[in-house]
């Protein structure tokens, strides 16, 4: 069965224009509530291993250096069926592409600017959660 549980990131040209109050309203609003959250500024290393499995991609330094440009908030959100329906809420990797109403399409400039980060599976949505949150954090 799916899990209730998602990881995202409101990446840092979000955080930094002051839209994660925005963010965090139109997604609770849409029924998830928040876990877990922190305000981290990653560094090259963290940011690096959370994207490994980009590594070979074309565009894995421009994303590192973005997620390293400042701060962004970590959170583990809760709702049924959750990492699928965190996706339907941020939209398209392509904001041009997102649907009226999501997160990418409100707030992203860009592919790579792109506001918000959402774990593909169930499996990375644990793996993503512990990643940034210590077993202690993850108490639902
Ligand atoms: P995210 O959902 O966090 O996971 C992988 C990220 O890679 C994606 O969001 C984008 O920020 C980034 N990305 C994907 N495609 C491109 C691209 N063509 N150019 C720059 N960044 C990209």
């Amino acid at each position: 069965m799916a899990g209730k549980h998602t990881l995202t990131i409101i990446k840092p040209d979000a955080f930094g224009a002051a839209k994660a109050g925005n963010i965090i309203a139109l997604l609770e609003a849409r029924g998830f509530r928040v876990r877990a959250a922190r305000v981290m500024h990653l560094t090259k290393q963290q940011a690096g291993e959370f994207y490994a499995v980009h590594r070979e991609r074309p565009f894995y330094g421009e994303l590192v250096d973005f997620m390293t440009s400042g701060a962004c908030m970590p959170m583990v959100l809760e709702k049924p069926n959750a990492v699928v329906a965190l996706r339907d809420a941020i939209g398209a990797t392509d904001p041009a592409e997102a649907a009226a109403g999501t997160v990418r399409k409100l707030y992203a400039e860009s592919k790579g600017r792109n506001a918000i980060h959402a774990s593909d599976s169930d499996d990375n949505a644990g793996r993503e959660a512990r990643f940034f949150f210590a077993e202690t954090d993850l108490i639902y």
